[in-house]
């Protein structure tokens, strides 16, 4: 009897299954089992012998259910540890990395010019991309046949209505719906036949439109300095004469090279300047035909966003925008 113990203790030592431990139970408590065996066996003895016997085998009877019953806990407690621990989550793994979407360089060099009028006292406005020529050209003081059409290379809907060459045309527009004085920016696309590295035949432009009583020319230089410093830095600024048929007198601007610091280079043709916007002071005939009254006069001025955008970003083919190249715009996700 002694040895089916000591048969049992080695046996159960190495069982980690239940599976295991099942066939274990009936190998020793099953029908056939060893101690079941050892029951049959009494009927041989003598009666003193049989009660002793009879002790002895539910005794090992006993101790072999106990020691299962003991297997059996330690094998589900192991068994749910071990699911436990699979199926915890691991703080230590790194995240996966989400994509973030950025803003396109060229909304965000508009909201930057936005913010910069505004904080001067601008408002928003918005005009159409289709527009009527009437509003495009006649009313800026640019009559049919006139030459300074050629300026603007221009996409025909029909006689009488363009794809915008400009901004512009938004003067007329808010001049018409509002009573002076008026003070706004207003960005959009505009389109041109026109199509190299620096040219797109669909652009940004803003225009700025500022109408008051006494408004000089002073004021005009002060507002565009004080921006340029605001958006490039401490640069110089330049004020040259030119010619626009909407304003008069007009002027273009220009910056000190940003790329060279004014010692000249390719990107400003060796001049040390680079021309950044068109301004002036508002024709009387636009004043006119929006029948503003004769008091009220100010100055206008309108740039192109993609060429700030390339300026300060130092971007030197305009395509770049417009391609959508992903390693191209994650560069402007600060
Ligand atoms: N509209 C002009 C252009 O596209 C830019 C411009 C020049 C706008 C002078 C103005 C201005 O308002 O005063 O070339």
């Amino acid at each position: 009897m002694h040895y089916i113990k000591k048969e049992f203790e080695e046996a159960i030592k190495n069982i980690d299954n239940n599976e295991a431990l099942k066939q274990l139970k009936a190998q020793f408590l099953g029908k056939k089992g060893r101690v079941t065996e050892l029951f049959k066996r009494i009927s041989d003895l003598g009666n003193e012998q049989k009660k002793e016997f009879g002790k002895n085998i539910n005794q090992l009877k006993s101790y072999i259910e106990n020691a299962i019953k003991e297997k059996q806990t330690q094998i589900n407690e192991f068994v749910k540890r071990k699911s436990l621990e699979e199926e915890s989550i691991d703080i230590t793994l790194p995240s996966r990395v989400s994509n973030f979407g950025a803003i396109h360089p060229i909304t965000k060099t508009i909201i930057e010019i936005e913010d910069i009028f505004k904080s001067m006292g601008f408002d928003v406005e918005t005009g159409y991309e289709i527009e009527y020529d009437k509003y495009n050209f006649e009313l800026l003081n640019i009559p049919k046949e006139h030459p300074a059409r050629d300026m603007q290379d221009t996409f025909y809907i029909n006689d009488n209505v363009v794809l915008r060459t400009h901004t512009s045309p938004t003067q007329v527009r808010v001049m018409q719906k509002k009573n002076p004085p008026v003070m706004f920016i207003s960005p959009g696309k505009v389109y041109r036949r026109d199509s190299d590295i620096t040219h797109s035949p669909m652009f940004h432009q803003i225009e700025g439109l500022l109408i008051d009583k006494d408004i000089h020319f002073s004021d005009l230089k002060g507002v565009l300095s004080e921006f340029l410093r605001m958006f490039f830095g401490d640069v110089p600024v330049r004020f040259r004469p030119s010619y626009f048929p909407f304003t008069e007198p007009s002027a273009e601007v220009d910056i000190g090279c940003i790329i060279c610091k004014g010692k000249g280079c390719r990107v400003c043709s060796h001049t040390g300047y680079l021309e950044v916007l068109g301004c002036g002071m508002v024709h009387p005939n636009v004043l006119r035909n929006v029948n503003y009254p004769k008091d009220y006069n100010g100055f206008a001025f309108g740039l192109g966003v993609e060429r700030f955008a390339m300026l300060k970003y130092g971007i030197d083919n305009i395509k770049l925008f417009f391609e959508n190249d992903v390693r191209f715009l994650k560069q402007f996700s600060f």
